[in-house]
């Protein structure tokens, strides 16, 4: 089985030295790449910039990327041939809307950057997703929390979002611990508290039932 992954932040450039990005880690991702490939698959792993090493495990190809527009042609490359998808990278939901060929000069007080819609790599590959292809998506919500994570099973043709807890104050961007809940269409399964690669274990774990 081949499993696709994307990973990481998104760095959208603003001129040759500047970029909008996020502080996505890129660890709950490589987590997952390694779960996947001890679980047996070969992985694409699509990675943003990260300060990660690359994966050793020989069934994970990691292919590194710096946009969202980079991620999304890469995955488009092997999304056909991959059961499994998971988007566990964070990408810039906007960019810039002109990049400058050179380094923007400071001048007035103030300055208005103009950004345009990121391309959505989850959506776009979405659209073209076969029956027999599963897509596991990941959300971060402050409220309405299981309402906005079933939204995205429609409009980005999830099968099951990996929802992040804000609230418990060992998850999230900076930890090496998360807690998530698996969201479907008909439940919410909250996963225990757990360094990031016993998560992804369970996430894996939970899609690999689904599957048979
Ligand atoms: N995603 C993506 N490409 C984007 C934005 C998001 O592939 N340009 C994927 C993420 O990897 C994740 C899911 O879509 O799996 C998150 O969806 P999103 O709507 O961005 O969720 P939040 O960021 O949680 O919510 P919001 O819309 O409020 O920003």
């Amino acid at each position: 089985m081949h499993v696709l992954v994307t990973a990481g932040p998104t760095h959208e450039a603003l001129d040759p030295v500047r970029y909008l990005g996020n502080h996505s880690t890129g660890k709950m991702g490589y987590a997952l790449a390694e779960a996947w490939a001890e679980a047996g698959a070969r992985v694409t792993l699509v990675s943003g910039p990260t300060h990660l090493p690359v994966p050793a495990h020989p069934a994970i190809r990691t292919v590194r990327v710096t946009s969202g527009r980079e991620m999304l042609a890469a995955c488009q490359a092997v999304a056909a041939e991959c059961a499994v998808w998971v988007f566990a990278a964070a990408v810039a939901d906007y960019r810039p809307a002109e990049v400058s060929p050179t380094k923007i000069k400071k001048s007035g007080d103030r300055l208005t950057l103009e950004l345009v819609k990121n391309v959505d790599v989850a959506a776009a590959l979405g659209a073209t997703k076969r029956p027999d292809q599963f897509s596991v998506g990941f959300a971060l919500e402050t409220n309405d929390e299981l309402t906005h994570a079933r939204a995205k099973l429609g409009s980005k043709r999830f099968d099951v979002v990996v929802l992040n807890s804000l609230a418990d104050p060992g998850a999230g961007f900076a930890h090496d611990t998360n807690q998530v809940t698996l969201v479907d269409a008909a439940t919410a399964t909250p996963l225990p508290l757990a360094l990031k690669t016993e998560v992804a274990r369970a996430i894996v774990a939970a899609v690999r039932a689904r599957l048979r």
